[in-house]
């Protein structure tokens, strides 16, 4: 039977309701008929009773990276393209993503939201052999690493290599998104009423207690992808008011006997869970870098690319990074016809259209970054776009004398601190002095501004 526009709004509302716990709502919807129906944002914003800021900034970009999430990175969703998807969808494809995308946990039950495709995942054996050794005496994970770098898909490998091996014996593999940062009692309720289908209290709520007592009776493998949603607080308490119970949860999982593994992936550290690894609790952090130069080789393979020299330098200049490189990869391949120095002579950083969204949520309203570090980062920007590095001295010199930020030289540092943390600029000891630097497709990114997001979020003044 062929599929209908109907259909296409029910799945998106039953996908979300099962990795969100809740359907599309009204301000969703709306973007998504009108975009698919050809609207600019001023349009919907006349049409319904939502600002066009508010359209385009905020609900929007969470809107395409669920649907960039749900349809999978082979589509290229944002506002300009989803009325093709769509069309392709129904008149092409004729299957809706994730019907055919049943993922088989050998022996045991499962439980899995949306898990990303380990289908094109190079390299990564190193990385995974270590997790593998850690899942043995570690009860909670933490997976951190850039925008891209690859942290979802190296879970996805991850929980496929554990419920495949002989050495592990979970009785249940989890995956949950929770970018959307769920009350922890929904995400309890979800996971226990999930495993238990049958079981007559659907509408119970449960306890941390009830929920630790879960883990220790049953030994799940548990994944909780892009953590960082839960991460709203500051230094004191990095969870903040809402979710504070997150902070419980975790120490009790680390610190209290079970046999069950709880694996985060983040942008950010835990600075806690690091504190409690310091401690020498059974924690880990474990921070994920770029594809090496064989791995990168893989993606050129795989796109047919022309300029095996030149496809090196571009992996060094985009740190490995495995969404960069795709995304180059396939503008080569459609521009240049493969050719990698007829796409270098252009000299220009490509963001491509997965970057985007994915910064919008880091660094526009709602992310992470404090005033300050935003207005350090487009500063670095602006003069990163002179020079290669810039030292610290001149760094706080150009913040403090030509920006006249009401800030301290300490207050700085500690910003500094945790943009590095965050992988968002890099530091580098010289012979000369402390330089650093920034990601191309992050400086691209800042200075483009392509959905507005980073002026938003600066001309918020708090
Ligand atoms: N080892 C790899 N080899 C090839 N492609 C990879 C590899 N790792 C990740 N990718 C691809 O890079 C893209 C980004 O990966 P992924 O979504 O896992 O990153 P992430 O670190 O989870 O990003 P985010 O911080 O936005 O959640 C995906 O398209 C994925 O398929
Ligand atoms: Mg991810």
């Amino acid at each position: 039977m062929a599929l209908t526009l109907d259909d296409f709004y029910t799945w998106v509302d039953s996908q979300s309701l099962k990795i969100r716990g809740k359907k599309l709502t009204e301000v969703e919807r709306c973007i998504l008929h009108g975009s698919i129906k050809g609207l600019s944002y001023e349009a919907l914003a006349a049409d319904s009773r939502f600002e066009k800021a508010y359209l385009q900034n905020t609900a929007g970009p969470g809107l395409w990276r669920f649907l960039q999430q749900i349809l999978g990175e082979e589509y290229r969703i944002g506002k300009p393209y989803i009325k093709d998807v769509v069309e392709e969808l129904i008149d092409t494809v004729g299957v809706l993503p994730g019907d055919d995308r049943v993922w088989n946990a050998g022996r045991s039950q499962s439980n899995i939201d949306y898990l990303p495709s380990t289908e094109k995942l190079y390299g990564r054996s190193s990385e995974l052999k270590k997790l593998l050794m850690r899942t043995q005496d570690s009860r909670c994970i933490v997976i951190t690493g850039q925008v891209g770098i690859g942290k979802s898909s190296l879970a996805a490998k991850l929980i496929d290599l554990v419920s495949r091996s002989d050495d592990y014996e979970f009785d249940y593999y989890i995956w949950k998104s929770i970018y959307h940062g769920p009350h922890l009692e929904d995400l309890y309720q979800n996971i226990i009423q999930d495993i238990n289908q049958d079981s007559k209290d659907r509408d119970k709520d449960y306890s941390s207690d009830e929920f630790i007592r879960f883990l220790k009776v049953n030994r799940c493998f548990l994944i909780l992808d892009e953590a960082d949603s839960i991460l709203k607080g500051d230094n004191i308490n990095p969870y903040g008011e809402k979710y504070i119970g997150y902070g419980y949860l975790l120490r009790r999982v680390v610190e209290e006997s079970h046999n069950s593994v709880v694996v985060l992936t983040s942008r950010e550290n835990f600075k806690d869970l690091d504190e409690l690894s310091q401690a020498k609790k059974p924690v880990t952090t474990f921070h994920l870098t770029g594809l090496s130069a064989s791995e990168s080789l893989e993606i050129y393979e795989e796109y047919a690319l022309q300029g095996r020299d030149d496809w090196l330098k571009i992996t060094d200049q985009y740190r490995g990074n495995p969404l960069a490189l795709h995304n180059i990869a396939d503008r080569i391949k459609d521009f240049f016809d493969g050719k990698i120095s007829r796409f270098i002579e252009y000299e220009t950083i490509w963001l491509g259209s997965s970057f985007p969204s994915r910064f919008d949520q880091q660094f526009g309203i709602g992310g992470r970054l404090s005033l300050l570090e935003m207005q350090i980062l487009v500063l670095m920007a602006q003069q990163l776009e002179i020079d290669d590095s810039i030292t610290l001295d001149s760094l706080i010199t150009h913040i403090i004398d030509e920006q006249q930020f009401s800030t301290s030289k300490s207050q700085i540092l500690e910003a500094l601190n945790s943009l590095t943390e965050r992988s968002v600029i890099e530091k580098e000891f010289t012979a000369k002095a402390l330089e650093f630097r920034m990601p191309p497709v992050i400086r691209k990114y800042l200075l483009t501004d392509p959905s507005g997001a980073v002026k938003a979020r600066i001309s918020q003044k708090v």
